[in-house]
């Protein structure tokens, strides 16, 4: 069972359409607490850099997009603890941001964001420490606001692809739980869903903490879009009997040849959806392409405690405890195995050359 830090409320929520993950209001930090999700919805205050890692770390908070709004809004929010003096201000401002990078490094969009908040604030150095902590919450809100924006983006491409009557998988959690916006490709399946697509929503329950069972169910049932629940391993069973028309996933890293990193499990998704001829899409906005990446084989893998594969969400065990597990959070699917890309910038098909199509 996580602990509680002193700074915990249990909100209710009325769910509505604007609904955050995570909130930064009169430099007040707050984020959903995701590890009690469905059960309830815990609302926590985040005042230091240390429990903004560990929030990342635990995946109290997280989805590629999302943590990079949150690693920013941390570095705000922990101002109060930073030295009084300009240099050793910097220095602290650098240590913190390479601290937060370090939580999780399979998301690209971490350490891109961090690197935007510390780009901005050594922009204007040379004026007072309280011009540069405005600097860094401007830009900060600004990376949430357009977060936001890309999300509609994408939903607004991605939902041209989505015929009426469409039978859709999807894995692990790419909705408002994991963005600053309403999604990636479960923003796709809700725009579908406004549009008034009679659209059947087949979720991946996502082993071994369960973002498919825990968040993209609540999400889905929330905004009443018709939904099914499966195990990873039915996946293929439901593509051989015809009941799957396309797979959409979100992305955690995207290489210039279209290799993509996201929750593990994808990968064998993306064999599956191949071999059975059903298009396989990946939409995630632009800060998730990775322009440093020629190929997917440089993207690191995040490894994770091995008693998540051996105790259901850290608690009820399944497995004897001195078995060896394996727990590579991320796996990476070849880009010749994505039929598109759905992008904030359009649509991408093969071949993939993300550094000619100037995304990054
Ligand atoms: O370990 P998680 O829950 O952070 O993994 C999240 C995913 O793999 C998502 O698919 C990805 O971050 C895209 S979120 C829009």
């Amino acid at each position: 069972m996580p602990r509680f830090s002193a700074f915990f409320v249990v909100g209710i929520f009325i769910y509505g359409d604007d609904m955050q993950a995570v909130s930064f209001k009169n430099r007040i930090l707050t984020y959903i607490d995701q590890r009690f999700l469905p059960a309830k919805v815990v609302i926590r205050e985040c005042r230091t850099i240390q429990h903004g890692y560990n929030a990342i770390k635990e995946l109290r908070v997280r989805g590629a997009p999302l943590l990079g709004i949150f690693a920013c809004y941390t570095v705000c929010a922990g101002f109060n603890s930073f030295p009084k003096e300009k240099k050793r201000f910097l220095s602290h401002l650098s240590n913190a941001i390479g601290y937060l990078k370090s939580a999780r490094p399979t998301a690209v969009n971490l350490a891109w964001a961090l690197d935007r908040l510390y780009a901005a604030a050594l922009s204007v150095e040379q004026k007072s420490i309280e011009e540069i902590k405005k600097v860094c919450i401007d830009e900060s809100i600004a990376i949430h606001e357009e977060d936001n924006l890309l999300c509609k983006r994408i939903a607004e491409n991605g939902a041209r692809l989505i015929p009426d009557n469409s039978r859709i998988l999807t894995h692990c959690n790419t909705g408002f739980l994991a963005t600053g916006g309403g999604g990636t490709a479960l923003g796709v399946i809700y725009k579908a869903h406004a549009d008034n697509k009679n659209i059947m929503v087949y979720i991946d329950e996502t082993r071994p903490l369960l973002q498919g069972a825990r968040l993209t169910a609540w999400e889905l049932t929330q905004r009443n879009v018709k939904s099914c629940l499966i195990t990873d391993n039915m996946a293929g069973l439901l593509m051989k009997d015809k009941t799957i028309d396309l797979v959409i996933v979100g992305a955690d890293r995207i290489a210039l040849n279209g290799d993509t990193a996201n929750k593990t499990g994808t990968y064998g998704l993306s064999v599956l959806a191949h071999y059975h001829r059903i298009p396989f899409y990946v939409a995630a906005p632009f800060s998730t392409f990775d322009p440093e990446l020629v190929t997917g084989e440089e993207i690191p893998i995040e490894e994770r405690n091995p008693d998540e594969v051996k105790k259901v969400l850290l608690k009820l065990p399944v497995a004897p405890l001195q078995v060896n597990a394996y727990n590579p959070a991320f796996d990476v699917t070849p880009g010749e195995l994505i039929t598109a890309f759905i992008t904030d910038r359009g649509i991408f098909k093969p071949p993939y050359n993300f550094l000619k199509n100037k995304i990054g």
